[in-house]
């Protein structure tokens, strides 16, 4: 088991190694800080966003909760993505589900965990809207990844009807949501297809997106 002192070494090791490699890079990242994405994913500890998509710190502002969840009264999500958008200016807000994620089973297994029921109550409510689509499916890692699969897109479809979202492209802000999922066992990404650049799109692309999860089954 890691002890906590040791993680102060690790700090210290990363902090020189960083140092040796580009003696400017901290003094660039304490004056400004201009990401071009925004990623919001889950919290699970096997899925840390700069490392999945090579980017160094300054380049990804990120925001984590379990299950990936873009929740319209959650004002913590609200705030990140408010803060990302209007005053980052990033240009593309990825939501990223991830196969095999834990919240996901549990609300399809119905398990009983705590306060975390009440969060997860968000996935029950998207197991529920495509019950259709997930019943057919024996239990297990195919229908929990199918979950994970139409969460991720359930999730980014929340953020595009956001008053922070609608509202940057109104005004003509170039801005794009998009829908992935990343999987534990090879790490890599995978474009789930939904991809929004204007509120024109949000709602053809998203029943696009859903008919194929349906269609690949
Ligand atoms: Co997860």
């Amino acid at each position: 088991m890691t002890d906590v002192c040791q993680l102060f070494e690790n700090n210290r090791r990363w902090s020189e190694t960083i140092d040796a490699q580009d003696p400017l890079f901290f003094d660039g990242l304490a004056q400004i800080q201009a990401p071009e994405f925004l990623w919001i994913g889950c919290s699970d500890s096997r899925v840390p966003a700069n490392e999945i998509i090579g980017l160094k710190p300054g380049e990804v502002f990120v925001h984590r909760n379990v299950a990936n969840v873009v929740a319209h009264g959650d004002l913590n999500c609200l705030a990140a993505v408010q803060y990302a958008v209007d005053v980052l200016k990033v240009r593309d807000v990825l939501v990223v589900g991830h196969y095999g994620c834990g919240g996901v089973q549990a609300a399809l297994a119905n398990l009983r965990l705590g306060l975390v029921d009440n969060w997860l109550r968000h996935i029950h409510d998207v197991k529920q809207k495509h019950w259709d689509i997930l019943a057919p499916i024996a239990n297990g890692p195919s229908q929990i990844d199918r979950l994970c699969e139409l969460n991720a897109i359930e999730q980014a479809r929340n953020l595009c009807q956001t008053t922070v979202i609608q509202d940057a492209w109104t005004r003509g802000q170039q801005l794009t949501v998009h829908s992935w999922i990343y999987g534990l066992t090879d790490g890599i990404i995978h474009d789930l297809g939904y991809s929004v650049h204007s509120p024109d799109l949000m709602d053809a692309e998203y029943e696009k997106a859903i008919a194929r999860i349906g269609q690949a089954i």
